[in-house]
C-alpha cells in the first residue's frame, strides 16, 4: 500500500514536472501584472498614442520590432539592448541595421511604466502591450496580451542575422523560418498582413520592381520611380508596403498580393501559384478570418520562448542590463 502511494506521489510529481516543461508560457497570464501594476495598460496606450499622433507610421515600426525581438531567442527584449564591451547586440544585425526604428519611443514608454510601477514590468511585456496598442490605434482588431515575460541579460547579432526571414525569402523558406520557431504556415500569412502598414527601403524591393516578372507592371513603374535602379543610390528612399493605406490596419495587403501588388519578393511569394495562394485569397475576401487568425499568431508569437520565474531580470533601462 505504502509502495502504491508513493508510485501514485511520484507519477503525480512527474505528470507536474512534464506540464511544467511541455509549456514554457505556462506562467504568462493577461492578469499578471493586475496587482503589481494596475495602470500598466492604460499608462503604455496612451504614450502609444501620443507617439502615433506625432508620427503615424511610428505605430508600424513599434509592432515590428515586437516581431524582430520573439523571432531571435524569443521575446525577451534583447532586440532593446545596446552594444557593450562584451557582445554586439541585434541593432546592428543586417535586418535591423538602419531599418528598424521606435527606440526612443519605447524608451518613453517604459519611463512612463517606470514611474506608475518601478521595477515591475519588463522591457519584453512593454513590447507585446506597445505592438497590440499600435495595432489597435491603427484600426486593427485588439486582443489580451499574455505577460509575465522577463529581460534577456545579452543579445546576440548572429542569432539576429539567422532568425529573421529575408525579403529575398522563398515561400518554401519562410514557411521553415516560421516553422523553427513553432509557428505554422498559417501563423506566417497572417503575420504577413502586418504588411498593410509601414514603409520598406528601396534596397529591399529594388530588385522586385525592376526584374520581376510576378508584379503588376503599373505598380513596379510607379514604385521604381521613387527607387533608382543603380545600387547604392536612393537605397534608403522609402515606399508603402501597402499602397493605398499604410497607416490604416486591415486586410488590403491581401488585396494587393491577389493584383501581384506586394512591394517585397516575399510579400508576393505568398500569392505565386503555390500553396499558400487560397489563404491569401480567403483573407482578403473575409476580413473577419483575417482578424481572427491574425491575432491568434500574434498571441502564438509572444509566447515564443519567454524568460520567466527567476530566469532574466527585469531591467531598469531597456538599453542596457541592470
Ligand atoms: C514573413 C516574413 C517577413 C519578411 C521577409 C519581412 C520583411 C520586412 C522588410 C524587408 C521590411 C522593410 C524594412 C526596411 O526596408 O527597412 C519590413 C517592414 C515591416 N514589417 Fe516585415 N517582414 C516579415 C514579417 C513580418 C511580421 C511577422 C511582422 C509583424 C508581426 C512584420 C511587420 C513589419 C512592419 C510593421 C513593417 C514596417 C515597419 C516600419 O514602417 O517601420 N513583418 N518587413
Amino acid at each position: 500500500m505504502a509502495s502504491f502511494s508513493s508510485s501514485l506521489k511520484a507519477f503525480v510529481a512527474l505528470a507536474f514536472l512534464m506540464l511544467f516543461i511541455g509549456s514554457s508560457s505556462a506562467q504568462l497570464s493577461p492578469t499578471f501584472y493586475s496587482k503589481s501594476c494596475p495602470n500598466l495598460f492604460t499608462t503604455v496606450k496612451s504614450a502609444v498614442q501620443s507617439a502615433i499622433s506625432k508620427e503615424a507610421r511610428m505605430g508600424a515600426s513599434l509592432l515590428r520590432l515586437f516581431f524582430h525581438d520573439c523571432f531571435v531567442n524569443g521575446c525577451d527584449g534583447s532586440i532593446l539592448l545596446d552594444d557593450t564591451s562584451s557582445f554586439i547586440g541585434e541593432k546592428r544585425a543586417a535586418p535591423n541595421f538602419n531599418s528598424v526604428r521606435g527606440f526612443d519611443v519605447i524608451d518613453n514608454i517604459k519611463s512612463a511604466v517606470e514611474k506608475a510601477c518601478p521595477g515591475v514590468v519588463s522591457c519584453a511585456d512593454v513590447l507585446a502591450v506597445t505592438a497590440r496598442d499600435s495595432v489597435v490605434i491603427l484600426g486593427g482588431p485588439n486582443w489580451n496580451v499574455k505577460l509575465g515575460r522577463r529581460d534577456a541579460r545579452t543579445a546576440s547579432q548572429g542569432a539576429a542575422n539567422s532568425s529573421i526571414p529575408p525579403p529575398t525569402s522563398s515561400l518554401s523558406a519562410l514557411i521553415s523560418s516560421f516553422s523553427a520557431v513553432g509557428l505554422s504556415t498559417k501563423d506566417m500569412v497572417a503575420l504577413s498582413g502586418s504588411h498593410t502598414i509601414g514603409q520598406a527601403r528601396c534596397t529591399n524591393f529594388r530588385a522586385r520592381v525592376y526584374n520581376e516578372t510576378n508584379i503588376d507592371s503599373s505598380f513596379a513603374q510607379t514604385r521604381q520611380g521613387n527607387c533608382p535602379r543603380t545600387v547604392g543610390s536612393g537605397d534608403n528612399n522609402l515606399a508603402p508596403l501597402d499602397l493605398q493605406t499604410p497607416t490604416k490596419f486591415e486586410n488590403n495587403y491581401y488585396k494587393n498580393l491577389v493584383n501581384r501588388r506586394g512591394l517585397l519578393h516575399s510579400d508576393q511569394q505568398l500569392f505565386n501559384g503555390g500553396s499558400t495562394d487560397s489563404l491569401v485569397q480567403t483573407y482578403s475576401n473575409n476580413p473577419g478570418t483575417f482578424n481572427s487568425d491574425f491575432v491568434a499568431a500574434m498571441i502564438k508569437m509572444g509566447d515564443i520562448s519567454p524568460l520567466t520565474g527567476s530566469n532574466g531580470e527585469i531591467r531598469k533601462n531597456c538599453r542596457k542590463t541592470n
